[in-house]
C-alpha cells in the first residue's frame, strides 16, 4: 500500500482497507475504489490522504500498535470523558484508565514503533486522534524514564487528557481557514484551563494535571503559558510536548502541510538541539522510530525511485526498498537492502516522497507486482 493525496490523481486508486472515522463508523470500505463523489466527500469532511492499494510494494504497510477497534474503544472514552467535562463532570472517568491500560497492553506486545500511527482522520476527529496518538507516544518515551507502573499509568492519564482544555475552543479549532494572532492567543489558554480541569479532580495525580500546563513549556523558557524552562518544566510534560510535536507535524491538518516521519524526527533533533526539547527524551525517542516506514516512496542517493517495504528500524534493521525507476527513465525494479548509514549513495534514502513523482504515474502501473521481501540488486 501507500498513501496518497486526496486530489484528482487519487480517482480510481483503491483503499486498501476500510476508511474508518474516529468513532469506528466506516465511510467507504476496503478496495472501494475511488470516483469524484467519493473524492468531494472526503475532501468535505477534512481529509488530506487516503491509504491505497500498491501492487509494487508488494503488501507492505504500516504496523500500528493499536489495533483499529482498541483504538475505537479508547477514542470513544476519551470522547465520554470530554463530554462529562464539558457539563462540568469528573473527566477521569474509570473508562479513561481502562483505555491508558489498553494502550500500555499493546505496546508491551510491540516491540518497536515504525509508522507514524495517524495522518488519516477527518477535521472534527484530529483532536481525539491526536490524544490517543500522544498518549502512545507518551508511553513509549516514557520507557526512556524508569517509572513505577502506577506512575506510568498516572503518565498515560496526562497524556490523553492533555488538550482537554480545548474543549473550550473547540469551534474556534474546527472553523476552516488561518487562525488569526488573536485566536492562536485565546487558544494558549487551554493549557491553564485543562490544568484547571484536572487538579479539581481528587482522583488526579497532580503531575498529570501539570501535564496539560507545561506541555507547551519549552527548555529555553520559549513556550507557554508561563515561559518557564529548564528544571521547572516537569519530566512528565516534557515527554507529552516531544509526543505532541512529533504528533502535530505528521498529521494532516488543513493550516499545516504533513511532513514524513523522517523529516519530523530531525526537526525533534534540531529542537533537541536548540535547548527546546528534552536531548535525551528525544534521543531515546529516536533510536525506536523507524525512519522511513512501510509504504513509503522514497527517492534514493543515486535518484532512484522506491517503495519503501519493510522499514528500518534504528539498531535493528536496514530498510528494504523496491526500486520502481531510475531517474524517471530506465526502469529498474529490483529490492535494495538500505543500510542505516548508507554508505554508498546508491544504498542511502535521501528524502520521502509524497507519492510517486507524477512522470512515473504510467510507467509503475505496467510493472510486475512486488514478489515480497527477497534482497538483492
Ligand atoms: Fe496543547
Amino acid at each position: 500500500m501507500r498513501i496518497v493525496g486526496l486530489d484528482q490523481r487519487a480517482i480510481g486508486q483503491r483503499l486498501v482497507y476500510n476508511l474508518v472515522d474516529a468513532h469506528g463508523r466506516v465511510l467507504l470500505s476496503a478496495g472501494t475504489p475511488l470516483t469524484s463523489r467519493y473524492l468531494a466527500l472526503l475532501q468535505g469532511r477534512g481529509y488530506v490522504s487516503i491509504p491505497v492499494e500498491d501492487a509494487l510494494g508488494g503488501g507492505a504497510a504500516p504496523s500500528d500498535p493499536i489495533p483499529e477497534p482498541v483504538r475505537t474503544r479508547i477514542t470513544d472514552l476519551v470522547g465520554d470523558s470530554v463530554k462529562r467535562a464539558e457539563r462540568g463532570l469528573v473527566a477521569v472517568t474509570p473508562g479513561i484508565r481502562a483505555a491508558v491500560n489498553d494502550v500500555l497492553a499493546c505496546l508491551l506486545k510491540s516491540s518497536n514503533l515504525t509508522y507514524n500511527l495517524l495522518s488519516l482522520h477527518s477535521l472534527e476527529d484530529y483532536f481525539f486522534v491526536h490524544s490517543v496518538n500522544v498518549c502512545v507516544y507518551s508511553l513509549v518515551i516514557a520507557g526512556g524514564l524508569a517509572l513505577d507502573p502506577v506512575d506510568r499509568r498516572s503518565l498515560g492519564i496526562g497524556a490523553l487528557l492533555h488538550d482537554i482544555g480545548m474543549i473550550y475552543y473547540r469551534e474556534l479549532m474546527e472553523r476552516p481557514g488561518v487562525l488569526t494572532p488573536e485566536d492562536l492567543a485565546r487558544i494558549a489558554r487551554h493549557t491553564e484551563e485543562g490544568f484547571e480541569l484536572l487538579r479539581r479532580q481528587q482522583e488526579v495525580d497532580l503531575r498529570a494535571a501539570h501535564v496539560a500546563f507545561q506541555h507547551h513549556e519549552r527548555l529555553d523558557g520559549s513556550g507557554y503559558p508561563r515561559g518557564i524552562d529548564g528544571d521547572r518544566i516537569s519530566p512528565w510534560a516534557r515527554i507529552v510536548a516531544i509526543a505532541e510535536v512529533f504528533d502535530s507535524i505528521t498529521s494532516s491538518r488543513t493550516y499545516a502541510p504533513t511532513k514524513s516521519t523522517a523529516e519530523a524526527l530531525d526537526l525533534l533533533e534540531a529542537d533537541a538541539q536548540a535547548q527546546k526539547l528534552d536531548p535525551y527524551l528525544v534521543r531515546y525517542f529516536l533510536q525506536r522510530m523507524s525512519r522511513h516506514p512501510a509504504g513509503t516512496i522514497v527517492r534514493m542517493g543515486d535518484g532512484a525511485v522506491g517503495v519503501v517495504l519493510q522499514g528500518d528500524v534504528p539498531g535493528q534493521g536496514a530498510a528494504q526498498v523496491r526500486i520502481v525507476s531510475n531517474d524517471g527513465e530506465r526502469l529498474e525494479p529490483g529490492t535494495r537492502q538500505v543500510e542505516a548509514d548508507g554508505s554508498a549513495p546508491s544504498a542511502s534514502i535521501v528524502e520521502s516522497l509524497p507519492d510517486y513523482p507524477e512522470a512515473l504515474a504510467g510507467a509503475v502501473e505496467a510493472l510486475p507486482e512486488a514478489e515480497g521481501l527477497a534482497t538483492g540488486s
